[in-house]
Parts: structure tokens; C-alpha cells; sequence
């Protein structure tokens, strides 16, 4: 760098530099006050730059987790998180775009058939994912078990697949919200993740910045998500929607339930297995139903809003498009999915109906299988996971398989069958009630 250039980056940054401390803005906010528009500005980008340490950051994250923001401090914060990088422009496009995001659960491979199902509609899907962290699996560590299949594609690329093919899924470019790339990684290390505010903005800077049209948002409720009870879920679900508008992109949520997991299989190929019989016209109820939910809401926010889009699958126009998708990133939609060696089955102790499959539970479980990952630099095994025999509700017999783990490493067993102890249960008299995909809506 020439030394003009250096001289005027170091006063640039002494004048950021003195014209707010982090510790005020820290003890500001942990004494519950309001920080104005320049003073989150000028956070965010000092975190970003690295200016402001993460010990400083990490105190203002449990400072904002304990005592809060108001509306117009998360749309500051979002809009300084979108500031710190691109924003990608989907405008020169024939086609209006829709996107969803989920909240993350267990078993939830929705992305996967919905992408295509969409575009069959001539609406473009672009789905920026990511990978799984913890407990709740990763759309792009789901779709790496197809051989062949590519993650990383430039802008160029992912504009020309939304031209020719309609849907793309693909990783988030370091370019996009890098502070909300270091600020989640902080989080996740400093127990506060589970902040209303940081969430809502975390979530919509990318989005916002991903110039999306519309945007449904799939906010889970229950015991395998972040929000535990329908009154938190709803909050964060409000809290979304008014950021989402307030950017000038058609919004909505859905608050649905994971209290039990989605659908039969739990693991990267698995998921990918479930989502291709969905695409075939088949596969279980309620991955189907929140399918189509989720599909429905997307392209009534897009104007399409009698769009039939059951018949997209049972009738193949949603796999034609999968297989075309699949193919434009390298994979191979005919070729076989990586398996596990080893597997153990677990079978109905007596006679009943399935009272209780805890979401957290299968899910923790199936982690510990290999299906996740503990730390961003660990490797998933493809093959891992959990199939379920029956589900919630069904009637069992005593000796009857109820589910099966695989995973590479039998020693992964024991830990696994940890997880489970207690929390998949059968009543002998009654059944549970009847599940409720589909909790509320909140619409803009
Ligand atoms: N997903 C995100 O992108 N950010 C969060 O903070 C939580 C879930």
C-alpha cells in the first residue's frame, strides 16, 4: 500500500476510533439504555475491522441478550451487519425471487424439494445455506453426500443458474454480512445465541442482503429449536417480518412445530434419500404438508397465489427441476448415497402408540452418530443418522424395529443410545394428540 493511502487508512481509523469507546457502549447497554444509529454503525464496523476486540463484542452480545433492543436498535444493527459487506442484485432477472429460511430443527430437509418445487412456478429460488452446527443438520452438508455436487459457486455462477435453471442452493459467499460471520461465530463460544435481536438481525442481514423479493420464514417452535415456547417463536417470527418489510422485501412467517422430528430420516443422505421420495409424489405426511405450506406462502408473496403446487410433485415437473439443479452443480441425482457400516436397530419394548419422539434428543443423538459436527473445522459423516420405524401416534407391538442408528464407528452407539434414554416413549392406553404442523401465521 502506498504510504498516502496508509496514512489516510490509520487517520480514517483513529477518527472511527475516537469517536465512540466500546466499553460506554457496553456499559450503556448493560445499564439498559438505547445505543443511537452512528453508535451501532460504528460497532459493527469496528468489530468488523477488528478495532473492537471479541472480548468487548462478546460483552456487548450478553449485554443486548439480557437487556434487550428496541425495533428501531435491530434494524440499525441488521443494516450495519448488511453494510459490512456486498449485496447481491437479483433485479436483471426475467423471473421475481422468493426464498425461505427455517429457524433450523431435526429432520428438517425442506429446502431440498422446495427449492425446485418453486421454480417450477417460473419464480427463482436463490438459497443461500449453510452447514450444520450442533444439533440441527446443514442444508449444504446434506446436499454434498450427492457425488459430485458443488457448494461453492461465484456470483456469476449463481446468477446464471437462477437464469437457466431456476434454483440454486449453494454456500453464502464470504462476502455476505461478514460481520454476522464473526459476530455468530462469537455467539456461538459465548452462550448467546439464543438473543432475540442478535437472531432476528443475524438472519435478515443475510437475507436482505441476499436481495431476495420475497422471503418466508420457517420459525421452529419446540423442543429441537431455538425457541422453545409459541410465545418466544412468536416474538422472533414479529421481529422478522418487521425488519423484512422495513427493507422493502415481502415477508412472511410461519411458526411451526418441532417438538418431534420431521419426517422418518435424520442424518446428510439420509435427508437427501426422504427429499427425493417427496419429489416423487411420496414420503412421509408431514414433510410433504410442510412442503407445500411453505411453497403455497412463497409464491402467494411472489403473486401467484392459486398456484397448484401439490400437483408439481406427484406429477414430476418438481423432480425435473431437482435433477436439473442438482446437475448444474456438478452432482450426480442418479448416484448412489453414501451408507454406514455399521447400524443397530432398537425395537418396541411392549405394546402401545408412540407417545413422545423428542426432537433435541434424535437429534443430539444423530450428532453424536457423526451426522454433525462440535467444532466449524470438523468433518460429518455423510452416511450417518437415524431412521425411524414408526412415528408419533403410530401403534407399535412389542419386539417391533422403532428405529435404527448408522453411523461409521460402532462405538458411537452407546452415546447415541445416551441421548434417546427416556425420551421416545409408548403409551399403552392413549394416543398423543394429534400433531400440528402449522402453529400460526404472521403475515406483513
Ligand atoms: N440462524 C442464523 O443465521 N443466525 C442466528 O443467529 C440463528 C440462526
Amino acid at each position: 500500500m502506498p504510504l498516502g493511502a496508509e496514512t489516510s487508512r490509520l487517520t480514517a481509523e483513529i477518527r472511527t476510533m475516537t469517536e465512540f469507546s466500546a466499553v460506554e457502549l457496553i456499559i450503556a447497554k448493560r445499564e439498559h439504555g438505547e445505543l443511537s444509529t452512528d453508535q451501532i454503525n460504528w460497532l459493527v464496523a469496528n468489530y468488523t475491522s477488528g478495532v473492537v476486540a471479541d472480548e468487548q463484542m462478546a460483552s456487548m452480545a450478553m449485554a443486548i441478550l439480557l437487556n434487550g433492543m428496541n425495533r428501531r436498535e435491530i434494524k440499525d444493527l441488521t443494516m450495519a451487519m448488511i453494510a459490512s459487506g456486498e449485496r447481491l442484485d437479483f433485479s436483471g432477472l426475467k423471473s421475481t425471487t422468493a426464498d425461505k429460511h427455517s429457524t433450523g430443527g431435526v429432520g428438517d430437509k425442506i429446502t431440498l424439494p422446495l427449492a425446485p418445487l418453486v421454480a417450477v412456478f417460473g419464480v427463482a429460488v436463490p438459497q443461500l445455506s449453510g452447514r450444520g452446527l450442533g444439533h440441527t443438520g446443514g442444508t449444504l452438508d446434506k446436499l454434498e453426500s450427492i457425488p459430485g455436487w458443488r457448494a461453492a459457486l461465484t456470483n456469476d455462477e449463481m446468477y446464471r443458474q437462477l437464469a437457466e435453471v431456476g434454483a440454486v442452493i449453494c454456500a453464502a459467499g464470504s462476502g455476505l454480512a461478514p460481520a454476522d460471520k464473526k459476530l455468530y461465530a462469537l455467539r456461538d463460544v459465548t452462550g448467546t445465541v439464543e438473543s432475540i435481536p442478535l437472531i432476528a438481525s443475524s438472519i435478515m442481514s443475510k437475507k436482505i442482503a441476499e436481495g431476495t423479493a420475497s422471503l418466508v420464514l420457517d420459525v421452529k417452535v419446540g423442543s429441537g429449536a431455538f425457541m422453545k415456547t409459541l410465545d418466544r417463536a412468536r416474538e422472533l417470527a414479529q421481529t422478522l417480518v418487521a425488519l423484512g418489510q422495513d427493507a422493502g422485501v415481502r415477508t412472511s412467517a410461519l411458526l411451526t412445530d418441532m417438538s418431534t422430528p420431521l419426517g422418518r430420516k435424520i442424518g446428510n443422505a439420509l435427508e437427501v434419500e426422504e427429499s427425493v421420495e417427496v419429489l416423487a409424489g411420496g414420503g412421509p405426511a408431514d414433510v410433504v404438508d410442510l412442503t407445500v405450506e411453505l411453497a403455497s406462502e412463497m409464491l402467494r408473496l411472489a403473486g401467484q397465489p392459486d398456484a397448484d403446487v401439490r400437483a408439481a410433485l406427484n406429477d414430476g415437473r418438481a423432480m425435473d427441476k431437482w435433477n436439473r439443479m442438482i446437475r448444474a452443480q456438478g452432482g450426480d441425482p442418479t448416484a448412489k448415497l453414501p451408507t454406514c457400516p455399521e447400524s443397530t436397530t432398537i425395537f418396541a419394548e411392549q405394546d402401545g402408540y408412540i407417545s413422545k419422539i423428542d426432537a433435541l434428543a434424535v437429534g443430539v443423538a444423530s450428532w453424536r452418530l457423526g451426522a454433525g459436527r462440535a467444532k466449524k473445522e470438523d468433518a460429518v459423516q455423510l452416511g450417518a443418522g437415524i431412521v425411524l420405524h414408526a412415528g408419533l401416534g403410530d401403534w407399535v407391538v412389542k419386539g417391533q424395529p422403532m428405529l435404527t442408528l448408522h453411523s461409521n464407528d460402532a462405538a458411537r452407539f452407546e452415546r447415541a443410545n445416551e441421548a434417546l434414554n427416556g425420551q421416545i416413549l409408548i403409551d399403552p392406553v392413549n394416543p398423543p394428540a394429534e400433531r400440528t404442523i402449522l402453529l400460526e401465521a404472521i403475515r406483513g
